[in-house]
C-alpha cells in the first residue's frame, strides 16, 4: 500500500503573499490593549495586515491593560473589535489562525506588572519563534507615557534578547518644554532610532502621495518656487464638533490638536527640499530644515474662532459654549486660520496660508497650490474677466486625488476663456482599496522604517513655531462663526489684506 507523505497544512494567512511585508520575527505588545484606540485602528489594522500576508511568518500580539481578560477573552474582545471596525469583513478560516497570535496579559503600568509581562514575552518567543523582537505600542493616555518607559527601563524589558523599538501616540508634549521633558524621559531607556512617533496623517496613502508627485515627476518641481508659486493654501476642515471629548479639547483646542503635528507635517512635505534618498534619515533631515526655516506664528498673521450654533448639512447644531463639559466663559480656539511665512531662497515671499476647524461647512483636507497669473495676457480685456491663475489642488481626503485648474477657450463664436479642471482620482486611477493610515504605519514599526514618523528635532521646532501663539492667546476671545460656515470672517480679512482670497474646497 503506497504511503503519501504528510504535508503541512498550509498557512492560511500567508495566501496571496504581497512583496513589502515584514519579515523580520516580532512580538507586538500593546499598551492600554482594551482601550478605544486599540479596538477602532490597531487591532483591525493587525488582522488587515495579516490578511494581506504582510506580517512576519512569527509573529505574535500581545495586549496589555488592567481589564480583567484571559487570552480567550481577548480573542473574543478582538474579533468584536475587527467585526466593527475593520474595513475589509472578517473571513471566519483566516480569523481561526489570526485568533492564535493574539495574547493578553492584564496588569498595570508599574515595575511589579511589567515583571509578570516579560515573563509572558519570553514564553512567546519561546513558542512563537518570535527571538525576542519587540515593538511595544503606547496606546494609552499621555500622562502615562512617562510612567511606561520608566518602568519598561526598570524592568529592562527596553532590552529584550533581539531588537526594541517603542511606537508612541501623539500628544507629544502640549508645549515645546513638556516636549522636551518627555523626549527626556523615553531616551533614557530608548536610543532616539527606536522611537516612533506616529503621527497618521503621515501614514495617508495621499499624504506620501505629495513625495511621489514632487519627486517622480520632472515637470512640477521646477515651477515648485516662489518665481512661479503666488502662494499655497492648506484646509484641514472637519464638520463634526467636539462630541464627547470637550475635556480633552479643552486642554487642547486647534492648535496643539491639529496644527503643531497633522498640519505642520504636511506643510513640510509639501515645501521642504528634495532628499537625497527616500530613506527616514535623508527625508526628515530636509523636513527638520525647512520647519526650522519657518517662522514663529504670530498675533498678527493669525486669527481664530470658535463654532457657535448652526447647521452643518442641513443638521442643526449647537454652538461649542453649549456642548456638554464645554465651561460657559471657555475661549478654547476651535479654529485657525494663519500665514505662514518660510525664510529660505525657494519660499521667501510666497506665503503659506493655513486653516483649520470644527463644525465647518464641510470635511476635507486639501493643500492648493495657486500659481501666479502669467505675466501678459494677449487677449481682449472681456474674454479673460473669468479666467482664474492655474491651481494645483492635492485632496488628502476625502475624494482623494490631484486636480489642476486652468484656462481653456470655451466653445463659442466670440472669444471667450473659461477656467476648467483636470482631475486625477486615486479610487477609479488603481481600482484598489486604499489601506488605512494606520496599517501602513504599524507594518512600518515592525519593519523598522522610520520614514513616516516624527523625528524629535521636528516635534521641538513644531512646538516652538506655535507656542508664541499659544502663549498670547491665553487671554481674550475667538472670533464665533457660524456651524456649518467656513470660518469667522476676520479669516476672510487675513487673506484680503493681501489681496488674497481662500478657495471653497
Ligand atoms: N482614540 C482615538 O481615536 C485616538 C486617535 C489618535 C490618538 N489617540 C491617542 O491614543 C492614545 C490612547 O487613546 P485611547 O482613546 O485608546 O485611550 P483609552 O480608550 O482611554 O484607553 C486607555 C487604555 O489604557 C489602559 N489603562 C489606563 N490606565 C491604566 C493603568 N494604570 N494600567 C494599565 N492600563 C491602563 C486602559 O485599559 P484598562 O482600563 O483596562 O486598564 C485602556 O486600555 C492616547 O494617547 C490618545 O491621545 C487616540
Amino acid at each position: 500500500m503506497a504511503t503519501t507523505a504528510k504535508r503541512p497544512a498550509p498557512n492560511p494567512l500567508r495566501a496571496g503573499l504581497r512583496v513589502g511585508g515584514a519579515s523580520v520575527p516580532t512580538v507586538f505588545v500593546i499598551y492600554g490593549a482594551s482601550g478605544d484606540l486599540s479596538q477602532r485602528k490597531l487591532l483591525p489594522a493587525i488582522y488587515n495586515l495579516a490578511v494581506r500576508g504582510l506580517l512576519p511568518n512569527r509573529f505574535a500580539v500581545i495586549g496589555y491593560a488592567r481589564s480583567d481578560m484571559d487570552n480567550e477573552s481577548f480573542r473574543e474582545f478582538a474579533r468584536a473589535a475587527v467585526e466593527k471596525f475593520s474595513r475589509t469583513p472578517v473571513d471566519d478560516h483566516l480569523w481561526q489562525a489570526f485568533a492564535q497570535l493574539l495574547h493578553y496579559q492584564s496588569g498595570s503600568f508599574d515595575e511589579e506588572g511589567f515583571r509578570v509581562l516579560g515573563d509572558r514575552l519570553e514564553a512567546i518567543d519561546a513558542g512563537h519563534g518570535t527571538g525576542g523582537n519587540r515593538v511595544y505600542y503606547l496606546s494609552t493616555p499621555a500622562s502615562f507615557f512617562p510612567v511606561i518607559v520608566q518602568a519598561m527601563g526598570a524592568t529592562r524589558l527596553n532590552r529584550p534578547p533581539g531588537v526594541a523599538r517603542v511606537v508612541i501616540e501623539k500628544p507629544f508634549g502640549h508645549d515645546l518644554v513638556s516636549a522636551r521633558e518627555l523626549a527626556d524621559v523615553v531616551h533614557r531607556s530608548f536610543r532616539e532610532n527606536q522611537i516612533y512617533r506616529i503621527d497618521h496623517y503621515l501614514g495617508k496613502e495621499t499624504v506620501q502621495n505629495i513625495f511621489a508627485f514632487r519627486f517622480a515627476n520632472a515637470i512640477f518641481e521646477p515651477v515648485w518656487n516662489n518665481t512661479h508659486v503666488d502662494h499655497v493654501q492648506i484646509t484641514v476642515g472637519e464638520s463634526i464638533g467636539v462630541e464627547h471629548r470637550a475635556a480633552f479639547y479643552e486642554e487642547t483646542g486647534v492648535v496643539r490638536d491639529i496644527v503643531q503635528n497633522h498640519l505642520l507635517q504636511v506643510f513640510s512635505l509639501v515645501a521642504m527640499e528634495p532628499p537625497a534618498a527616500f530613506d527616514a534619515d535623508p527625508i526628515r533631515d530636509e523636513k527638520a530644515k525647512l520647519l526650522r526655516a519657518t517662522k514663529p506664528m504670530t498675533l498678527e498673521n493669525a486669527v481664530r474662532g470658535q463654532y457657535g450654533d448652526g447647521y452643518v448639512a442641513g443638521e442643526q447644531a449647537a454652538a461649542y459654549l453649549d456642548e456638554p463639559n464645554v465651561p460657559p466663559d471657555s475661549n478654547t480656539p476651535t479654529y485657525i486660520a494663519a500665514r505662514l511665512e518660510i525664510g529660505n531662497w525657494r519660499w521667501a515671499g510666497t506665503p503659506f496660508y493655513i486653516r483649520a476647524g470644527k463644525r465647518l461647512a464641510k470635511r476635507v483636507t486639501e493643500v492648493a497650490v495657486q500659481f501666479k497669473r502669467p505675466p501678459h495676457l494677449p487677449f481682449p480685456v472681456d474674454a479673460v474677466e473669468q479666467l482664474e491663475p492655474n491651481a494645483l489642488v492635492l485632496r488628502i481626503q476625502p475624494d482623494e486625488g490631484i486636480s489642476l485648474r486652468f484656462g481653456a477657450k470655451s466653445p463659442t463664436p466670440t472669444l471667450a476663456l473659461r477656467t476648467v479642471n483636470m482631475d486625477f482620482l486615486y479610487g477609479s486611477a488603481f481600482l484598489a482599496e486604499v489601506p488605512e493610515a494606520y496599517e501602513t504605519l504599524i507594518l512600518d514599526a515592525v519593519r523598522g522604517d522610520g520614514t513616516l514618523f516624527t523625528r524629535q528635532d521636528s516635534v521641538e521646532r513644531s512646538w516652538e513655531i506655535v507656542d508664541p501663539l499659544l502663549e498670547q492667546w491665553r487671554k481674550g476671545a475667538p472670533q464665533v462663526y457660524p456651524a456649518g460656515s467656513w470660518g469667522p470672517d476676520l479669516a476672510d480679512e487675513l487673506l484680503s489684506r493681501d489681496g488674497r482670497r481662500w478657495r471653497r474646497p
